[in-house]
């Protein structure tokens, strides 16, 4: 389902130009996550090791069949929003390289099916995949150097404001609380290894998918393992996440920085630049003004952060609607996507946004991923 923030309903068409009322539809931003995948990892004591995972090539972090159909969805969905003769005509109904060149792919073992999915997938000629077949160019940025899109980067500076946190009066009375404390202490000993909070994700992620593909062995396997402890797990791990990105109940000022602003901004800062970068960029060269370094983004109406979780819910945090958009509280799910749009009015000359959020059925509640 496409949810639309602030979307108006009456749109005229014509060639290839989008218009609501005044508006004018200029660029398109997708930031999504991928599907169904296997763990990246495991707890020690786990019974599903890396050999367990077969799909995908096998072994870790691997795209499912099923991970590749959540994203032909989202696929579907782009195209009947974006695509000729969708809501806005406003993409050509074949890949077009000066038009939406630039994709970025943001984890480290990036796996060969994945890519192809969402090369192929997403913009076919036709309804006959595979004869539809556009290979489409794909940007990767190294994980650890991925400052944009990768939310688990090398930062000193995300790392220092997130020891900070811990040792607030907030984050350290919940972490200390007998709850959550005792479900650490209870865990050290049935994972066969101590978690620090932020790694937290690791175990819930496995426990996750180990749900979904091995539900009956999971449960007679790990005997340990049930309903309630899994909720106890991904209900910490969630407040975690909050915490993590700057989302406190009050506001935590420590050597007189405000916490929580200094985190969102460090963990969704340099995405929100990116995208904003674009939008000024496409507004500045469409003026008579400016005309150097325009040549790449005047053609150009879509571009895709093919990225993490962590990278669509950073988007959302920002912009200060994960509480609307992910429902109760958690993670965005497999194949989540956030749309920026860049609408131009012609009638007060001024640049607009707008946001779109296309969620998954439910399916599983939660999966961390990397
Ligand atoms: C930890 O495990 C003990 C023993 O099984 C149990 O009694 C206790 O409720 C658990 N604590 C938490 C917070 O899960
Ligand atoms: C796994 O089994 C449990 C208990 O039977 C059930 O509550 C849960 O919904 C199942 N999970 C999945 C993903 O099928």
């Amino acid at each position: 389902m496409l949810f639309l923030f602030l979307f108006g309903l009456f749109l005229a068409v014509s060639d290839g130009q989008v218009l609501d009322g005044t508006k004018e539809l200029k660029f398109v931003q997708v930031v999504w996550r991928h599907g169904d995948r296997s763990p990246t990892d495991t707890f020690p004591t786990d019974y599903f090791q890396e050999s367990a995972w077969k799909f995908g090539g096998g072994g870790w972090g691997q795209l499912s069949p099923l991970g590749m159909s959540q994203h032909l969805r989202l696929g579907k969905r782009l195209r009947a929003r974006y695509v000729t003769g969708g809501t806005y005509s406003f993409l050509p109904p074949v890949y077009d390289s000066k038009v939406m060149y630039q994709w970025r792919i943001c984890w480290e073992c990036t796996d060969r099916a994945d890519i192809t999915v969402l090369q192929a997938l997403i913009f076919p000629q036709d309804d006959d995949w595979p004869t539809g077949f556009v290979p489409v160019p794909i940007h990767t940025v190294d994980y650890d150097t991925d400052y944009i899109a990768n939310m688990d980067c090398i930062c000193q500076r995300r790392d220092w404001l997130w020891e900070m946190a811990q040792k607030s009066d907030e984050v350290s009375a919940w972490e200390n609380s007998d709850q959550v404390a005792g479900l650490m202490k209870n865990l050290t000993v049935l994972c066969g290894k101590s978690y620090a909070m932020a790694d937290l994700w690791v175990v819930a992620d496995s426990l996750l998918i180990e749900q979904i593909y091995f539900n009956a062995t999971l449960r007679q396997q790990n005997s340990w393992f049930n309903d309630d402890l899994y909720n106890q797990i991904v209900n910490v791990n969630d407040q975690s996440y909050f915490y993590q990105y700057g989302v406190f109940k009050n506001p935590v000022m420590m050597n007189g920085l405000d916490i929580g602003k200094e985190l969102q901004i460090i963990r969704a800062g340099s995405l929100l630049n990116d995208l904003s970068m674009h939008i000024q960029l496409k507004s500045d060269c469409s003026s008579a003004a400016k005309k150097d370094g325009c040549d790449w983004i005047n053609g150009l109406k879509y571009y895709v952060y093919s990225a993490h979780d962590e990278t669509v819910y950073s988007l959302l945090v920002a912009l200060g609607i994960e509480k609307y958009a992910i429902t109760p509280h958690g993670y965005p799910l497999y194949s989540a996507a956030g749309i920026v749009e860049y609408w131009y009015d012609n009638a007060d000359k001024k640049d607009y946004f707008k946001g779109a959020w296309s969620k998954p059925p439910p399916f599983a509640r939660h999966g961390k991923n990397a």
